[in-house]
């Protein structure tokens, strides 16, 4: 494992240059599309300026294009300025913001280190901007050097996760720390599963690094997938810039007033994030002793990343019980890998009864294989005398 020196310092401006000189050259100047909603803020008697039909409540209006309420009380919980961060529709939709920000199709590449979340690539993809990818190492950490060596003026930004998806482990600070001084790109950190990590976020460090740009969700650990609250959070300027590339009524009025509502639980959210953690944790120990299971990788987040010896039929044999889960053998790094989020306490019970069944299943499968081999070996012997 490369091991680097904590100690960097974080305002050197002489190694950190600015996020301007980066954004495609025709987005100096947008002019953002200026809603009605922009125009005027406040009570009024009468809305006659955005082409609604006035009958109808509630839902026959626009909503705030910056979700301004739903902003502040996200700010009160995380301790933010609400200037810093921008909400997305999920955070699928910050990627893309970012994506077309800074990269020139055709011309400009982003860099990904694999295993990692697949949109960064498919969303690149779509908009004819070039892959580059530098492969994690065995242990799921950045190859530093390697990233280093393969960027060049061109490449645009960095996506990390951390903890990564689908391998579960956080990144090593002081390897991001480096890439933070070292690459001359935006670094988009994507912190999707930080709450179940317990680890600081990167989010206190963007005032002394202009081309950090953080990556949250209200899908994971609020509990929100279906609502579709991504959050991305960087320098005010740069969030203002994104502001003017955004589609102005990305979150909708459902969207935002339920995300409200359900906020307002948030502290009892912390308490779920416990239960789950203590579960991935026990799942471990049960999962792990089964023949059927080679590894499980650590995880900090709320799903783990399961060795097994035969993923298809683990899968298979799982989804014909009526428990679904992910195989991610075809990504790099994660051949016979199933990947399993924590879920209630019963549910995981009833995936370890499951899996005693697979196991035992699976047990049987090789003896038949086994026993077939031995006939077939047999066989081939009393040919040839
Ligand atoms: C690392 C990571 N980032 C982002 C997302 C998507 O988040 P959202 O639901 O906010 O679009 C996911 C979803 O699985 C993810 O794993």
């Amino acid at each position: 494992m490369e091991n680097r020196n904590t100690q960097i310092p974080l305002d050197n401006p002489s190694i950190i240059g600015g996020w301007e000189a980066l954004i495609r050259q025709h987005l100096h100047e947008i002019k953002p599309y200026s809603t009605a909603r922009d125009d005027f803020k406040g009570a009024a008697e009468i809305w006659l300026d955005a082409n609604e039909l006035p009958y109808g409540r509630y839902l026959n209006r626009y909503p705030d294009p910056k979700a301004s309420e739903l902003k502040e009380t996200i700010a009160k919980i995380k301790k933010w300025e609400t200037s810093n961060f921008l909400l997305g529709n999920g955070s699928d939709e910050c990627i893309e913001l970012l994506i077309k920000l800074f990269c020139e199709p055709g011309l400009d590449e982003i860099m990904i280190c694999p295993p990692t979340y697949g949109m960064y690539k498919v969303t690149a993809k779509i908009n004819n901007v070039i892959v580059k990818e530098v492969f994690l190492n065995e242990e799921f950490q950045l190859r530093v050097d390697e990233i280093l060596k393969n960027v060049s003026d061109k490449t645009k930004i960095l996506f990390l996760c951390t903890p990564n998806n689908p391998s579960g482990n956080l990144i090593i600070r002081a390897d991001i720390l480096h890439l933070l001084h070292e690459f001359k790109g935006i670094v988009v950190i994507d912190e999707a599963y930080i709450d179940f990590s317990g680890e600081k976020s990167w989010t206190t460090l963007v005032n002394n690094f202009p081309r950090l740009v953080v990556l949250q969700t209200l899908s994971k650990s609020a509990g929100l997938a279906g609502l579709r609250v991504g959050i991305c959070f960087a320098q005010i300027e740069l969030i203002n810039k994104l502001y003017a590339i955004k589609p102005p009524y990305n979150l909708s009025l459902p969207a935002q007033i339920i995300a409200l509502f359900q906020l307002k639980q948030y502290k009892k959210q912390k308490d779920l994030w416990k239960i789950i953690t203590a579960e991935r944790d026990q799942l471990i120990q049960s999962l792990i002793r089964f023949d059927s299971v080679e590894k499980i990788h650590p995880s900090d987040a709320n799903f783990l990343l399961v060795k097994v010896k035969d993923a298809s039929y683990s899968y298979a044999f799982l989804t014909d019980k009526g428990i679904v889960v992910r195989d991610r053998s075809d990504e790099p790094l994660c051949e016979n890998c199933l990947r399993i989020s924590v879920g209630k306490p019963s549910e995981n019970e009833r995936l370890f009864k499951i899996w005693k069944r697979l196991d035992k299943s699976f047990k049987k499968k090789l003896q038949s294989e086994r026993i077939e081999l031995k006939k077939k070996h047999s066989n081939e012997k009393s040919t040839f005398y």
